[in-house]
């Protein structure tokens, strides 16, 4: 028994086009599309209809970066899978790309066994996993190419954190070098560490403990030396390289440049650098520590370029890096200290809604924001056109989004597992109305019809602009 949903007469929205379509779903995955109102639209026969008239059908968003469940700082992201890929559901994502950790003394194995048992029959969405390296010697390289074999494409490396998943710049070409052979990905946390080590233990000894220091310490010329850096390394390993959370105007200026000598050289950047910054850090009564992560919020004035960078495809993509720790009882851990105060931001719901309004404020174009969240980061980490598109064979993980609904984003309403939002107040023009994924109704309105375990791990193959 086939089961066939119709969704009749809205703007069917991709990467490449706008066009008033029907969409026929069967069995899970995108069977035809049809113009509304032609024969062959008319003709089709569904178990269910969903009518999107006035509504943009978009595919269901990618977020390529998060962290559910991630230790740090001596606690633990507030979202589990099971909590975090249903508020994705309903922020209208259909898939993430969560990151699984070796610590150091682990094999990647052992690390990414660990995450496959933490989102394992817990997720509402489809997940695939990036591998954070932590301990970069002989057999972890060796392991790389087992990993990218079982669809764990991409490994993540740190110029920052040092003592925790700092690699220094050796491990750092051993694992480009590895990722120029066997295929895999090096994503980089781009800021230079052990410099920023010097600068937190001066402040701290002058006694600037408040969380707007941390935005302070951690400098933007860190950030672009890191990133400088980055590319150099990539350049001789002959290895692409996609840097994440990209805050910097100054950091940008490096993609843009290793962009125009032909590099291969890919660039993210996150919601809270689009449309928070050092204002928010510098809030009063800690309240600043809602706004601490890494990269740091940069002040105002660098937003223009992000805009800019996605507008000229200098930066390719926008990730929450959604790593969401309470207020309460965890931020609080880095009172009188900024240095404890565990880093990430609260934003996997969030993001489609905030990139949409980017399209009202005329920031972005329609089908950019389609491009940026979710075919790019399909694109990037090996899951296009399976994710990321509405085209026949794709999977139906689409949402019927209403562009004139109006909402605020509030911790009132939110589904995240975390007790302030990073954009309390914060009107938007549009909202999800109805997620599918792989055909199955998600959210329905108001109401959560999906279901713990639905959500299957999806392995991805190599970076798909490299071919
Ligand atoms: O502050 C952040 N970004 N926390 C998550 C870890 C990372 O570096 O992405
Ligand atoms: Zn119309
Ligand atoms: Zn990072
Ligand atoms: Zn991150």
């Amino acid at each position: 028994m086939s089961n066939r949903t119709l969704i009749r007469g809205g703007l069917v929205l991709t990467a490449a086009d706008e066009t008033h379509a029907d969409v026929l779903v069967e069995d899970g995955r995108v069977a035809a599309l049809a113009a509304h109102g032609s024969t062959a639209a008319e003709s089709w026969t569904a178990d269910r209809t969903i009518d999107a008239t006035g509504k943009y059908v978009i595919p269901g968003g990618v977020d390529a970066h998060t962290h559910m469940e991630l230790p740090f700082g001596g606690t633990f992201a507030s979202d589990t899978f099971e909590t975090g890929t249903r508020a994705a559901a309903w922020g209208g994502t259909t898939t993430i790309v969560d990151f699984a950790v070796q610590t150091k003394g682990q094999t990647l194995r052992e690390g990414l066994d660990a995450w496959y048992a933490k989102a394992d029959g817990n997720c509402a969405i489809d997940y695939g996993f990036h591998m954070i390296l932590s301990d970069v010697n002989e057999s972890s390289l060796k392991e790389m190419d087992l990993l990218v074999e079982e669809g764990v494409t991409s490994f993540k490396l740190f110029m920052a954190y040092p003592g925790v998943f700092y690699s220094d710049d050796g491990q750092i070409l051993r694992a480009m070098q590895r990722g120029t052979a066997n295929g895999g990905l090096i994503m980089m946390h781009a800021e230079n560490g052990i410099a920023i080590d010097v600068l937190v233990e001066q402040a701290l000894a002058r006694g600037e403990t408040d969380p707007r220091y941390h935005g302070e310490v951690r400098k933007v010329l860190l950030e672009a030396e890191a990133t400088h850096r980055a590319v150099q390394l990539a350049r001789v390993a002959g290895a692409p390289l996609y840097v994440v959370h990209v805050s910097a105007e100054e950091a940008v200026a490096e993609l843009a440049a290793a962009r125009d000598k032909g590099l291969p050289v890919f660039g993210e950047t996150c919601p809270q650098y689009l449309f928070l910054s050092t204002d928010n850090l510098a809030e009063p009564d800690f309240e600043g520590a809602k706004y601490v992560c890494s990269t740091p919020l940069r002040p105002k004035e660098h937003q223009a370029a992000l805009w800019r960078g996605l507008r000229t495809d200098d930066l390719q993509v926008v990730s929450t890096d959604h790593c969401p720790f309470c207020f309460s009882g965890q931020k609080d851990l880095g009172r009188g200290d900024f240095s404890k105060i565990p880093n990430g931001l609260p934003g996997v719901e969030n993001r489609m809604d905030l990139l949409h309004q980017a399209v009202i404020d005329g920031h972005i174009s329609r089908r950019r924001w389609i491009e940026i969240a979710c075919a790019a980061p399909a694109r990037m980490f090996g899951l296009y056109p399976k994710k990321g598109t509405i085209a026949p064979g794709a999977d139906a993980d689409i949402v019927v989004y209403d562009p004139h609904a109006e909402q605020v984003l509030s911790a009132e309403t939110h589904h995240m597992n975390v007790d302030y939002s990073a954009y309390e107040g914060k009107r938007i023009t549009g909202r999800v109305e109805t997620v599918l994924s792989r055909g199955e109704v998600v959210v329905d309105g108001r109401e959560f019809t999906g279901r713990v375990g639905h959500g299957v791990f999806t392995p991805r193959s190599t970076c798909q602009y490299l071919n």
